[in-house]
Parts: structure tokens; sequence; C-alpha cells
């Protein structure tokens, strides 16, 4: 398991529940927050901010530097308190009732360090005892454990023999032996390897199986794009957009055809035969360019109505498609930033 240990991702306080966390009652969602304030002096990092997450789902909280995601996610995990607004997790007010909002969460940074010398079976037990379930109770929830991650057969071995991907599945199931019923994952792969990049993203998946809802901050659009069953985007301490990957990609203005002639000093060319399909403000930005893009409105319609046009002005094509605008193109298009670097 990757160390997911940064100082922006930690909640202090271990869960010191004797029981499993009791799930939210009602239609009540898994978090729900309502202009929130926070301000750092004279530094107003939350102007209002709302929004909420449903039970068992993934939110990703983008937002360029300084946006407020990691002030968000310490509100929520109580470490700060807001100066006003309402945030409730799993049902818990973060004001009235912190306590019972940190033992409905787990931060990431705070699994077990895994007995080598132990068996699967008895570092889930011995950590089950750690939060406070009783024997009977921490041994059976570690072999419920070990047959949700499929690792019934090696339970029973020592930990030092095993495999990468094996450890990983008991540290995953180790932040699961007390049930968080949300975990906040600020920004959890941010300078990490792609391997354990990887890892993480399984940690996601395995958390949202187990109906946890998830609450991600990350620099990496794309982690967002594959990972979020819906995003907020913040900036400047408030929620600038909302919506599924999806949506916001089509408010960003949908598909668009790109073009790109063999010869890149035919891209004026190509425009002047593609006529109306290129709206005056583009014509203006094509110097030096070896491409072009349009609006797709019709889509593949477009692209066949492009395709006719280019043919018969005799231009020849080294590539021509119908694209999606990415995560990135979103994130630049609201925020007038770029998203971080893969
Ligand atoms: N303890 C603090 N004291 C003073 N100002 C703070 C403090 N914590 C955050 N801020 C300020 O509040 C604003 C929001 O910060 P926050 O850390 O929430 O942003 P972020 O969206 O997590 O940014 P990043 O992407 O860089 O992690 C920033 O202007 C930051 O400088
Ligand atoms: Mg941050």
């Amino acid at each position: 398991m990757p160390s997911l240990d940064k100082p922006d991702s930690h909640v202090v306080d271990t869960p010191d529940t004797s029981s499993v966390a009791a799930p939210v009652t009602g239609g009540e969602p898994a978090v729900y927050v309502e202009d929130v304030r926070k301000s750092f002096g004279d530094v107003e990092a939350l102007r209002g901010v709302s929004f909420t997450a449903e039970r068992g789902q993934v939110l990703g909280i983008l937002g360029p530097n300084g946006a407020g995601k990691t002030t968000t996610v310490k509100i929520l995990s109580t470490l700060l308190r807001p100066d006003s607004g309402i945030a409730r997790v799993a049902g818990h007010d973060v004001r009235k009732d912190p306590a019972a909002v940190r033992r409905s969460v787990m931060m990431t940074g705070q699994y077990a360090a895994l007995d080598e010398n132990l068996s699967g079976r008895e570092n889930l037990e011995l950590f089950g005892r750690l939060m406070g379930l009783g024997r009977k109770d921490a041994r059976h929830r570690a072999d419920t454990l070990l047959e949700e991650f499929d690792l019934t057969s090696a339970g029973r071995r020592a930990v030092r023999n095993y495999s990468g991907g094996m450890r990983r599945r008991v540290d995953i199931a180790c932040g699961l032996v007390v049930r968080p019923e949300v975990v906040f994952l600020d920004e959890p792969t941010t300078g990490l390897d792609p391997r354990s990049r990887q890892g993480v993203w399984e940690l996601v998946t395995a958390l949202k199986n187990q109906g946890i809802t998830i609450l991600l901050t990350t620099q990496y659009l794309e982690e967002a794009d594959v990972l979020s069953d819906n995003i907020i985007v913040i900036d400047k301490g408030t929620v600038i957009a909302e919506g599924t990957a999806d949506a916001l990609k089509e408010k960003t203005g949908g598909s668009y055809c790109e073009v790109v002639p063999l010869d890149p000093t035919q891209v004026q060319a190509a425009a002047d035969a593609l006529g109306d399909l290129v709206p005056q403000s583009l014509r203006a930005e094509l110097a030096g360019a070896d491409r072009l893009s349009i609006a797709a409105p019709d889509g593949a319609g477009t692209l066949s109505e492009a395709l006719r046009r280019l043919d018969s002005a005799g231009i020849k094509l080294a590539d021509i498609g119908l694209r999606r605008p990415s995560l990135d193109d979103v994130f630049l298009s609201l925020t007038g930033h770029a998203g971080g670097q893969p």
C-alpha cells in the first residue's frame, strides 16, 4: 500500500467506537453542506460553500490551488470549525456532535502498520481489538473481511510471505475493520508513481463496493473523471459548477471536430474550405497552428459535412475526428486555470 500519509490527509482521532458505525438514517445524504464559511484572518477561504454527497457515491472535489478544498475537507472531518453554515456528516453536525462525526469517518493515512510475523487474519483481529471490538466480534469481522478481499486461503500465512497485492488488500481491509460511513481522500495520489496511484484507485473502488461514501480531491482530472459519480468545482471559496463528468463536459460545449491537415501550412486553406463551420473568432487565432477545432453540434453529421467540404477543396488530411472535451477543458473553461499534470 502506498503511503497516503501527507499532512493534508489526516484525521488525528482514531475511531474509538466499540461497534460498527451506525448507518446514516432516513434520506439524509452522507454529507450535507450549506453555506459554510471560513476565514483565516482576512483570507476568506470559504465564502458560502454548499453541496451534498449521496450515500455510497464518490464525490470529486476539484479546484485550483487555494480554492478551499482542504479547508472544506478539514471542516467535514472536524479538524477545523466553520465560522458559519451547516455541515453534517453521516447525519451528525460537525459543530454540535464532532465526536459522532469522527466515529463515522476515515481519512487517508490511518492504516495500521501490518505486523509481518502475524498472519493476515491475526492482523485484522488485532486491529479490531485495538479499535475496541470484543474478541468474538473481532474474529468474526476478520473472517468476513478475508472473504470479501479474497484472502481466505492466505489468511493464516504470515504477512511477510505475502505478495505486494495481497499485502495491499490486507491493508485496505484493516481500514474497514470498523466500517466508516464516509472517507476523505485529500489528494491521495499527488506525487505517487503510476503503480502506487493504481493502488489508490483500487482502494477507492474497494471502499465504494462496501457502500462507503468517498470525498476525493485530486489534481489529476482524469482521476476525478474515472472515479467520481459526481463532481463539484470549487474556486475562490465557492462552488462554481456541479454535475457528473459527462454533464460538465456537455456544459463546456459538447463535442468538437478536430481537423489536422497533412500540410500544416494548409490550416488557413482548410478554414476557408470549411466556410461557415468556422466561427470568425477562431479564424483570428489560426496563425501558426497546425490544426483547428470546430464545434460539432450535430456530432457525426458535422464531421461528415466537414469531410465533404475539405475533400472537395482538395485538402489532404493527417487526421480528422470527433472529440469530446476532457475534464481538463472543462476545468480550464470554468476556472481559467489548467488542471494538474498527469
Ligand atoms: N491555517 C491557515 N491560515 C491561513 N490561511 C489559510 C490556512 N489554511 C488555508 N489558508 C488559506 O485558505 C485558502 C484555501 O486554502 P486550502 O488549503 O483550502 O486550498 P486548496 O483548495 O486545498 O488548495 P491546494 O490545491 O493548494 O491544496 C488559501 O488562500 C490558503 O492560503
Ligand atoms: Mg489542499
